[in-house]
């Protein structure tokens, strides 16, 4: 083979790679993952550990398809009756094959006890490099979108702190959207995740959460604005700060949205 049949063939190999997600390196040198022992899922740093053992999903057979999964899932999520417990409980779950693309399983953010939860889509590059949600370009806009209603992940009053995190907990590939069967993987999850913080209020940001959660057929655009009810608890539709970072035109419709927001916070404070 010549060096430049050898140079296309490399560059086809490449793009192949691509096309399957695989758009970073990360390393030097290969590893043959399938030659490792299974991870032992570690507790969090910094967070008081539950004691009870997380329950450890058992791995999905891929032919039980999708239901076998959400079942699983749901037995897994109903197990949980920590925070702590839910993190690890994710962490060593193999039902979804994204985790396997992942660098990171991203949990959540910002304070579990304040009123507001906020759930977006799922990690981007940044968000899966740091295992934080909404650390990207995407979650500085977001953050000053919270910054001018006097929201803060990490405010030192409750009342005016959040809690951030994603329906689906890691990065899909090239940063496609999660599909659908994979958001009704983490349903169970975000339920479960929403009754053990158990917030006032949620946002729910972009196309992804509507369709996973609520179950909505039309897009983030018609239905941004309007509250509905998840888990037992209002919850606002919202643009998602990425479609505006490409679209500041609709920044008036999330200002709109962010003051209505802030209005029924007060109303939790004066109620
Ligand atoms: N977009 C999301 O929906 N979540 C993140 O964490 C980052 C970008």
């Amino acid at each position: 083979m010549s060096g430049l049949q050898a140079n296309a063939a490399d560059l086809a190999r490449l793009r192949w790679l691509i096309e399957l997600g695989a758009d970073e390196a990360i390393g030097d040198s290969p590893i043959d993952r399938y030659a490792l022992p299974a991870p032992v899922a570690k507790p969090a740093a910094g967070r008081a550990v539950a004691q009870a053992p997380a329950p450890v999903a058992a791995a999905v057979p891929a032919a039980e398809g999708a239901a076998a999964a959400v079942a699983e899932a749901e037995r897994v999520a109903a197990g949980c009756n920590s925070l702590e417990d839910l993190r690890a409980a994710l962490a060593a779950f193999e039902g979804c094959a994204l985790k396997k693309g992942a660098r990171n399983t991203v949990f959540a953010d910002g304070n579990p006890e304040a009123p507001l939860m906020i759930i977006g889509e799922a990690p981007g590059r940044d968000e899966d490099a740091r295992g934080l949600p909404f650390v990207g370009p995407a979650g500085q806009m977001l953050d000053r979108m919270l910054a001018a209603i006097g929201i803060a992940r990490d405010h030192a009053e409750l009342a005016n702190a959040c809690y951030i995190t994603n329906l689906v907990p890691w990065r899909p590939p090239q940063n496609r959207d999660p599909s659908a069967d994979e958001a009704a993987m983490m349903k169970p999850f975000m339920l479960r995740h929403i009754e053990l913080a158990a917030p006032k209020l949620l946002v729910l940001l972009g196309n992804v959460p509507a369709r996973g959660l609520m179950g909505a057929t039309t897009g983030i655009t018609r239905l941004r604005g309007s509250w509905v009810e998840l888990a037992g608890r209002p919850a606002l539709h919202m643009l998602h700060p990425a479609g505006l970072l490409h679209n500041p035109a609709n920044k008036r419709h999330a200002w709109a949205d962010l003051l209505a927001l802030k209005d029924r916070l007060e109303g939790l404070d004066n109620g």
